[in-house]
């Protein structure tokens, strides 16, 4: 055997220790993914050539190998204990005194302070820096042998990158992300797979598969907070194990902080609370440890827990009540919610008696019944919702839910589009969605009615004056003038305005009425194609889907919506309140034809909207992002970021002069 390989393997085996933690603890990677994954494959492609220069630290080991049929036990040399909780600041200081009183200390003592994760707890095992095996906590005394499962995290160094003791017994927690999280169980919903309740569950399932190749699929991390077993390594306190596990190259918590007092780690705790709804992770307290190490041995542990440390919980964010009925609610683009009304019950602080459950697929997952004992959980502001049934509490009288087909606010039938999960109202004149669609068709770019706010569609619905968008061309000056904070001449301008908006194109009235697919540019593809309201709402989903850019989604949308009754009679209405309904002018050239545009910045000779119209009316497109099919950017005064995207992409720019001398102005 020549020297050579040996020399290269381990170089290699070096760099690529070094780059995984760049990349996994530091976040801070030097190289690109691109040259890390040549470096991997060159030791690997040489591995495979000298078989018998395989370490058990390489890279290479951390894809798995063959399932096992159960996991071997793993005793800890020095028990794994657990901690004693404050759920309350009275009962953390009761442990702050109870300390200083053994301690004989009158004044503060140093506590280290550490976010307290919501994973589970494992043992690495270093033998000379070399990660040789790693176990769950099991009972504290004895746990299971994960060894493979653990090599697939990447945040754990399979060899230590200075300090190698004899021996060194990690202890930490492993956890999985909230994005992380979701991912998952999405993939999992698709493949018809029992969703996991929360990251925890999660993480703990992922770590005790038995087949490596899975958990290697799992993007689980580790963060460490302490050590068993340990001959070689020396340290006077928490603060400085901490940095030394750091400098070791294991992953260790940010937000850890040494504090002096017991003041002082209630205003760390309260910081956490407020920084745990943020953090990209589960934390369910903060673990508050005496920082000296003397002090420590001299307080020792009791039987399951330590007297030198002490988890102080944050309210817990899941609790368990009745659903006692099931309501729905109409949201403001028609889509039927269904809602558990619940015993009321403190989430976290705050009281809780509705939870969200989506639609009646969320609802058939999780066999959700009206009178079930449920598992609740808020996760920061959010609406709570419903995690799972706690089915042991089921005494057979609980009724299954199914959203009915009639909408519960106007009694029209609700449609659920093709892949689609939500049931929808499509009815215009449904009182839940009319001030979200006034709005809407008031908008500027659609009907464009100046003046037509938020506070004044609330007062015209709340009087029922306005019961759908017709009712706004029905309305009078006396009818205005009346209303709260209304001067004369204000009502009087607001007439204007919709009088101005009688004589709107068609794709923009289209476009106002808000059918769902339906957006500026889809609107005026169906008017082109149409030429009139009347003609569209006779084509079949067939006809419609003939269309150049119409697909079955926007093909049944629009014909569901204009085979509603009601719908069909509010654009009557329109027509009698004086909504001209011409067929669009002709383009007056296909001068721009193929081109699309972007405007960007601010124009002198028009507004946005003019510029854009102005480029529709010559046949070309514009749109609102920078792609690379984009034409032309034009760019007026102080363009900003869709300048640059279109400089990145090598996309035509003008000024708008060049613009103006383009279209012959
Ligand atoms: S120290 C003797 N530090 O909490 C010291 N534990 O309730 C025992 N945990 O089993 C552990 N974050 O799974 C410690 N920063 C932290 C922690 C932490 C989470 C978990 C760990 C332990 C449990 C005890």
């Amino acid at each position: 055997m020549s020297a050579e390989p040996h020399r290269r393997l381990q170089e290699l085996r070096d760099l690529l220790h070094f780059h995984n933690h760049r990349y996994y603890v530091l976040d801070d990677p030097q190289i690109s993914d691109a040259e890390y994954d040549r470096l991997l494959r060159e030791l690997i492609v040489l591995e495979s050539q000298h078989p018998e220069l395989v370490t058990p630290d390489s890279p290479s080991q951390r894809v798995g190998g063959a399932p096992l049929e159960a996991f071997a036990p793993a005793a800890h040399t020095v028990p794994m204990l657990s901690l004693d909780n404050a759920l309350s600041e009275e009962e953390f200081l009761a442990f702050d005194e109870r300390t200083r009183r053994n301690l004989g200390a009158a004044d503060d003592i140093d506590y280290m302070c550490e976010p307290k994760l919501d994973g589970l707890a494992v043992e690495l095992v270093y033998e000379r820096g070399v990660l040789v095996q790693g176990s769950t906590r099991g009972d504290g005394y004895v746990g299971e042998d994960v060894t493979l499962n653990i090599k697939t995290i990447k945040s754990i160094p399979l060899k230590l990158l200075h300090l190698h003791p004899q021996l060194l017994q990690v202890r930490g927690e492993v956890i999985l992300g909230h994005r992380e999280f979701e991912q998952l169980n999405r993939q999992r919903e698709n493949q018809g797979e029992p969703l996991f309740a929360n990251p925890r569950n999660a993480a703990a399932g992922s770590l005790r598969q038995l087949d490596p190749a899975v958990t290697a699929t799992r993007p689980l991390n580790m963060f460490c907070y302490g050590v068993g077993g340990n001959q070689g390594l020396a340290f006077k306190s928490q603060a400085e194990l901490l940095s030394l596990l750091g400098q070791m190259g294991l992953r260790v918590n940010p937000y850890i902080r040494t504090v002096r007092g017991a003041r002082a780690v209630l205003a760390y705790h309260q910081e956490m609370a407020g920084r745990r709804e943020s953090l990209p992770y589960d934390i369910d307290g903060i673990v508050v440890k005496v920082n000296e190490v003397a002090l420590q041995e001299q307080l020792g542990a009791k039987t399951k827990s330590p007297r030198w440390a002490i988890a102080f919980k944050f309210p817990a964010r899941q609790e368990v009540t009745q659903i006692l009925d099931i309501t729905v609610q109409v949201g403001r683009t028609g889509a039927l919610t269904p809602v558990a009304v619940m015993a009321p019950v403190s989430v976290g602080g705050v009281l809780v008696s509705r939870a969200t459950l989506h639609n009646q697929d969320e609802i058939d997952r999780k066999d959700i019944r009206i009178g079930d004992w449920v598992v609740i959980q808020r996760a920061g502001d959010v609406i709570p919702e419903v995690v799972t049934v706690v089915a042991s509490r089921r005494s057979g009288v609980e009724k299954p839910f199914v959203l009915p087909e009639q909408c519960p606010v106007c009694g029209s039938h609700t449609v659920r589009p093709e892949g689609e999960a939500a049931r929808r109202c499509i009815n215009l004149a449904c009182p839940a969605q009319i001030k979200e669609r006034i709005y809407h068709f008031a908008g500027k770019r659609a009907m464009d009615i100046d003046g037509l706010g938020e506070k004044l569609v609330d007062q015209l619905v709340e009087k029922g004056l306005v019961k759908d968008v017709a009712d706004l061309y029905f309305l009078t000056l006396e009818q205005l003038a009346a209303l709260e904070r209304m001067a004369d001449k204000s009502a009087q301008n607001i007439l204007e305005a919709i009088e101005a908006s009688r004589r709107r194109s068609l794709d923009r009235l289209l476009f106002a009425l808000g059918i769902r697919f339906v957006g500026e540019h889809v609107a005026r593809v169906l008017i082109d194609a149409f030429h009139s309201l009347e003609e569209l709402g006779n084509a079949s989903r067939d006809a419609l889907m003939q269309v150049h850019e119409i697909g079955p989604q926007v093909a049944e949308s629009v014909s569901d919506f204009f085979t509603n009754e009601e719908n069909r009679r509010i654009i009557a209405r329109l027509r009698q309140g004086g909504v001209e309904m011409q067929p669009a002018q002709q383009r007056s050239s296909d001068q721009l034809q193929g081109l699309s545009f972007v405007f960007t910045g601010a124009l002198t000779a028009f507004t946005r909207e003019e510029a854009e119209r102005l480029v529709v009316s010559l046949g070309g497109r514009a749109t609102s992002s920078v792609s690379a099919k984009t034409s032309y950017v034009v760019a007026g005064e102080a363009a900003g970021s869709k300048l640059d995207k279109a400089r990145q992409l090598g996309v035509h720019i003008l000024t708008e002069e060049e613009f103006k001398e383009m279209v012959g102005l």
